[in-house]
């Protein structure tokens, strides 16, 4: 496969984290097996490494975030480095400064990571295209686009409660139209080789020639959850949608809302996911979203390990073997 020569620099190394489209699947593999050793390391009275001493990170949020955020500035503190949160609405953006200013202006103060999330599909592109050759862009979600340590928090958790993706079969259900972390998400079960990815949406949540990306589309939710081993939910992204996209809150929870009664048309051991903020009724009912097979608190946790591995990686140049042997 064709390496994205905006995610790696010159000698082949991975140098920014902005898509999973065109990801080696070894490099995915690569953080996955980091993100292993980092989980026990969470498990530990003192959890920290020296891998980031002595670096800065600042995570420039445009767009609200909780555990996206708070994650990474835990997974960046447990390597050691020091991490600084910039509100854009209080800073000098409001004030009429352009993206990039901003971003020059923190890149004067010996900024080495940036992690970037804004709604402009492609804003973590054009930082990376204007930041010197030794700073590094984590795209932390841009507009409808990629989210892409989201899909690596997926895959990871995804892994560990089910083992080989060649045995799986996963449905995406939702708001596949508007989601960033949906179009992440494929990619990766498609790298990783997944027996197959449906999605499950009304015609107006899915994207046109949806089929192209790799996946199967259902419009029948019973249908298209038949013997799946992987259930991950979508939010409705209300703040995205331009028209009536739904007919009511109501009849979509009747269509597309996850309850009991849908999630066994799945295998029994079926696991469900959501990235989360959840909006429970209306996408998820809480007898799922808090039950036995439900993985969703897991994400949260499983997402710190997971980052530190792509921090440790682009930054570090890590492999899963070094890390491991960290004190
Ligand atoms: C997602 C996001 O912001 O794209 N949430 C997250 O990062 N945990 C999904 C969403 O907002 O629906």
């Amino acid at each position: 496969m064709k390496q994205d020569g905006r995610q790696f620099d010159s000698h082949g190394r991975l140098r920014h984290f902005l898509t999973i489209e065109g990801l080696p699947r070894q490099t995915i593999l690569d953080i996955l097996d980091t993100a292993e050793s980092f989980i026990a390391m969470g498990e530990r009275e003192i959890k920290k490494v020296p891998l980031l001493r002595g670096k800065t990170v600042v995570n420039l949020f445009f767009e609200s975030s909780t555990r996206t955020r708070t994650t990474f500035e835990i997974a960046a503190k447990r390597l050691s480095a020091d991490v600084i949160n910039i509100n854009p609405s209080l800073s000098s953006t409001a004030k009429g400064e352009t993206l990039l200013d901003t971003v020059r202006n923190l890149e004067a103060m010996h900024t080495d990571l940036f992690v970037v999330r804004h709604a402009s599909s492609g804003a973590a592109y054009l930082i990376a295209g204007h930041v010197s050759e030794h700073v590094h862009i984590i795209n932390a979600g841009d507009g409808r686009h990629a989210h892409p340590t989201q899909a690596m928090l997926d895959m990871f958790t995804i892994r560990r409660h089910k083992g080989p993706f060649e045995n799986l079969r996963v449905a995406i259900v939702g708001d596949v139209l508007h989601s960033r972390v949906a179009r992440s998400e494929i990619h990766a079960l498609t790298t990783l080789g997944a027996a197959e990815v449906r999605v499950i949406a009304p015609k107006t949540l899915l994207p046109t020639a949806v089929e192209k990306l790799g996946v199967h589309p259902f419009t029948d939710m019973r249908a298209g959850l038949a013997d799946v081993d992987v259930i991950m939910m979508l939010r409705l992204q209300r703040e995205r949608m331009t028209g009536a996209l739904i007919p009511s809150e109501q009849e979509y929870f009747n269509l597309y809302g996850l309850t009991a009664e849908k999630r066994a048309y799945a295998k029994p051991d079926v696991i469900v996911m959501h990235p989360g903020p959840m909006n429970r009724g209306l996408e998820i009912d809480s007898a799922v979203a808090d039950g036995p097979n439900s993985v969703i608190l897991p994400q949260v946790t499983n997402g710190i390990a997971v980052r530190m591995a792509i921090m440790a990686l682009i930054m570090g140049g890590t492999p899963a073997a070094e890390a491991r042997r960290a004190p």
